[in-house]
């Protein structure tokens, strides 16, 4: 019997087999799926080429993201977590602040501990709600536009963990609240609350990122913070966080949330206080004008992700 080999048929190797694997995909109708499928394949092959990837290592890879794959609840995104921690969320959020027609504040990490509905209160509030023994703290600012003037009635959504580094769906029943709560800034885009100082924490380590991150000697900590979404009609809704000098991980966030601009600290003697007698946290946030890609939450609202497996 004779064997005969087409003219056309190509020889699959280890290099022609990106082209094949591309040719195959061309027909993709979307082109924006197009274009993000052929360069997660050319990126995907040319890793397994760098590191002569062996089956058995393979394997493990199959194993990990299944892992992470099973730890995912509907409060739990063990995949966010690993986007997190491989510093790809905050690539994301560098990609998006380039996009904006405007400058204004860099964005920062959502993380997983976000409640949408949190108390709206009235300036000058605490957010306090449970027997605390952090350091009291007047935290306030001033929401901007790019021509330099104040954004009135901005809603200023603000959350953190408590001065031993719990949030309170850590600590509490989630219909608990503490710590959290949705302002309006007065006519010239003032806002001011009381809180406490928050400490910083370890990310959640009990699953499969938690194994990689110790297999990588890794500490595991974020540096202390409070989180913010920022937003008003006609302007681009600002995700970010402040970050506290003097925390000791504050250069070596295990998911890479500080840039220089997000850091500010706890100042003593703060003559400016809009709160009398209570060290201060200041910062001014800037809102860039609304474009037509809109939010850049990179991140999960646990109890937005609960409502839809409900329904
Ligand atoms: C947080 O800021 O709460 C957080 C962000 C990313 C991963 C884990 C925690
Ligand atoms: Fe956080």
């Amino acid at each position: 019997m004779t064997v005969t080999t087409e003219a056309h048929m190509r020889a699959i190797d280890e290099n022609t087999i990106t082209e094949a694997a591309l040719e195959q995909m061309a027909s993709t109708p979307n082109p924006r799926l197009k274009q993000i499928m052929a360069a997660l394949t050319r990126h995907l092959h040319n890793f397994a080429r760098e590191v002569d990837l062996t089956p058995e290592e393979w394997l493990e890879g199959i194993k990990f993201l299944t892992a992470v794959g099973q730890k995912c609840t509907a409060y739990r995104q063990e995949f966010i977590l690993l986007s997190d921690t491989l510093g790809l969320s905050s690539l994301v959020n560098a990609l998006h602040d380039r996009r904006a027609t405007e400058a204004g504040t860099k964005s920062s990490l959502v993380g997983p501990f976000y409640r949408q509905d949190s108390p709206t209160l009235k300036l000058g509030d605490t957010i306090v709600t449970k027997p605390t023994n952090g350091q009291e703290v007047c935290l306030y600012g001033r929401v901007f536009n790019s021509a330099g003037r104040g954004v009135p009635n901005a809603t200023v959504q603000v959350w953190q963990p408590d001065e031993t580094g719990n949030y309170d769906l850590q600590k509490h029943d989630p219909s608990e609240m503490d710590l959290r709560g949705t302002f309006h800034t007065d006519a010239d885009g003032r806002f001011y609350l009381r809180t406490i100082a928050p400490l910083g924490y370890m990310i959640p380590m009990d699953g499969p990122v938690g194994d990689m991150i110790r297999a990588q000697k890794r500490h595991g900590y974020r540096p202390a913070h409070i989180h913010f979404i920022i937003g008003a009609p006609g302007y681009r809704e600002v995700v970010t966080a402040l970050y506290l000098q003097g925390d000791e991980h504050i250069d070596s966030d295990t998911v890479f949330g500080v840039t220089a601009s997000l850091v500010t600290g706890v100042n003593s003697k703060d003559p400016a206080s809009p709160i009398p007698n209570l060290p201060t946290i200041k910062f001014d946030f800037h809102l860039p004008a609304a474009a037509a890609y809109g939010s850049g939450r990179v991140g999960a609202d646990p109890s937005q992700i609960v409502k839809k497996v409900a329904s």
